[in-house]
């Protein structure tokens, strides 16, 4: 039963308190600050959560390093084992965990089942991965000036202990993508959920406890970034830090954790190409599913599409008369919704809707949406967008697609490496191999041809460059992100 499995991580009143994790035990917060968690269907409180002292965290960072050193230690098989059997008990709260996202982020059911069937999938890929993970030797004799006699037996370790920072769109699957490379590659991990989604995560982290992470391997430090985040992350027990959110806070994570190696999945405005070859219903629907899907709050989610004025014209036009049968706003719980609920809350809602009245001050048009009821945005289509207004110069997390219009294909080419960020592009076009050429000439993370940006399958190498992000994820790579090399050299006397 749910009910039992979870009974430890809150005081099942009515809402929840939810507790943190020392690495040992459920507790509540010393201070009795909390947050709240607010559901963005209705306004509703889903639970609280701890905010915790500097005191508390200090407790949780030293059982995480104490704990370490044996759980590397215990053979990879038995690892493998615990990080499967997370897997196994995911499935098996499928619907309770599902039920918890579409409340607690206002996920469609539909949304929340694949984010959950995903991550248990996600992590057993990890754990049959990490089986293939070998250290290697090598001798000094292939380098000039040295003779035969030394050889470096180089083993992947530890880094120590991770700490897991993840964003609210993803509650599950980014803290899973996190945990459990972490953990396979020997580290403790230290979870810092998002305010909003961090009920789903205390739940994932509780399923790890159960399926039998060792005491302090695994641990929770609840509370507002603004109010705890410096000092996690700058702790000096951390030895990693692994961060997925917007590109403001990860740059302030990056100045303070100093010299900690890093693992960063940011923001990103994620252009479309749309060359005068393309299909342009294949288009226009990828667009709509890139643009759309989870209200836009995705980092991957189309922000922008560069074409002639008159490919526009028509893709346009095939948008407006696709978008009723895509997309069905509405309350996530309702079968009927397709593709766009509320955003987050309210107040991220307001920022939308300035973003979209700014843009049209200055000149954009909008052809379809634009206005805000609540935390709700209607799908909205800009058209007349110049890539220095904020809506795609910044990171918009919202059902919101603009159209700029470009002279060239060179032209697009310079808007697209001129944007501070560099998560994914898609390039349509019937001819793949121009396609391919002209993808090389963007310097974004992932070229996409014929698909909207999209970080899945999640074994494919997962990254972005300038604000978008650091090092790269994907099954074997974040295994490697989460590890470092260790030669010993072994000299023969002289
Ligand atoms: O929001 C960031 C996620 O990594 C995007 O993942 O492309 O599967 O929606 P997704």
């Amino acid at each position: 039963m749910p009910a039992d499995f979870f009974s430890d991580i809150s005081n099942q009143q009515t809402p929840p308190q939810y507790r943190y994790f020392d690495g040992s035990t459920w507790k509540p917060g010393s201070s009795g600050k909390t947050a709240d968690v607010i559901s963005p269907i209705d306004g509703s409180v889903v639970g609280t959560t701890p905010i915790l002292t500097q005191e508390e965290i200090d407790g949780v960072m030293a059982a995480a390093s104490a704990a370490q050193s044996a759980w590397e230690l215990t053979p990879l098989n038995k690892r493998v084992g615990v990080v499967h059997l997370a897997a196994d008990w995911i499935r098996h709260y499928l619907d309770y965990l599902v039920a918890l996202l579409v409340r607690e982020v206002g996920k469609s059911a539909e949304e929340a089942k694949s984010e959950i069937i995903r991550t248990a999938d996600l992590i057993d890929y990890f754990a049959d991965e990490v089986q293939s993970i070998q250290g290697m030797t090598l001798d000094s004799d292939n380098f000039p000036g040295f003779e035969k006699g030394r050889i470096a037996m180089i083993e992947r370790v530890a880094y120590g202990t991770v700490l897991a920072i993840a964003p609210f769109n993803y509650p599950v699957n980014l803290t899973a993508s996190k945990i459990a490379p972490a953990l396979l590659m020997g580290n403790s991990v230290v979870v810092k959920p998002p305010t909003q989604g961090g009920i789903s995560a205390l739940h994932l982290v509780r399923i790890f406890q159960k399926a039998g992470v060792p005491a302090g391997v695994i641990s929770t430090v609840t509370g507002n970034g603004e109010i705890i985040g410096d000092y996690v992350v700058s702790h000096p027990a951390v030895s990693m830090v692994a961060f997925t959110g917007n590109s403001d806070t990860g740059v302030a994570i990056a100045g303070k954790a100093a010299m900690k190696p890093l693992l960063f999945e940011c923001g990103g405005n994620n252009p479309v190409v749309v060359m005068p070859d393309a299909d342009l219903q294949v288009a226009a629907r990828e667009i709509i599913k890139g643009a759309f899907a989870y209200s836009g709050q995705r980092c991957t989610g189309i922000k922008y599409v560069l074409t002639t004025p008159a490919i526009r014209e028509q893709l346009v036009s095939l948008v407006l008369k696709t978008i009723p049968d895509m997309v069905h706003p509405g309350d996530p719980r309702s079968p009927e919704t397709k593709l766009v609920g509320p955003v987050i809350s309210e107040a991220a809602a307001r920022k939308i809707e300035e973003a979209i009245q700014t843009s049209v001050k200055n000149g954009a048009k909008c052809v379809v949406g634009g206005k805000r009821d609540k935390a709700m945005i209607e799908p909205t289509v800009l058209t007349g967008v110049i890539p220095s207004m904020p809506i795609i110069a910044k990171e918009t997390f919202g059902p919101v697609v603009s159209f700029v219009d470009v002279a060239s294909f060179d032209e697009a080419v310079a808007i697209i490496n001129r944007s501070s960020y560099g998560l994914q592009a898609s390039v349509f076009t019937k001819d793949e191999g121009s396609g391919l050429v002209f993808g090389k000439k963007l310097n974004v993370g992932t070229v996409q041809i014929n698909g909207s940006p999209q970080r899945g399958p999640d074994h494919f190498p997962f990254l972005g460059v300038k604000r978008s992000g650091v090092g790269v994820q994907g099954v074997r790579y974040s295994l490697e992100a989460m590890s470092r090399l260790r030669p010993i050299v072994l000299n023969k006397p002289q």
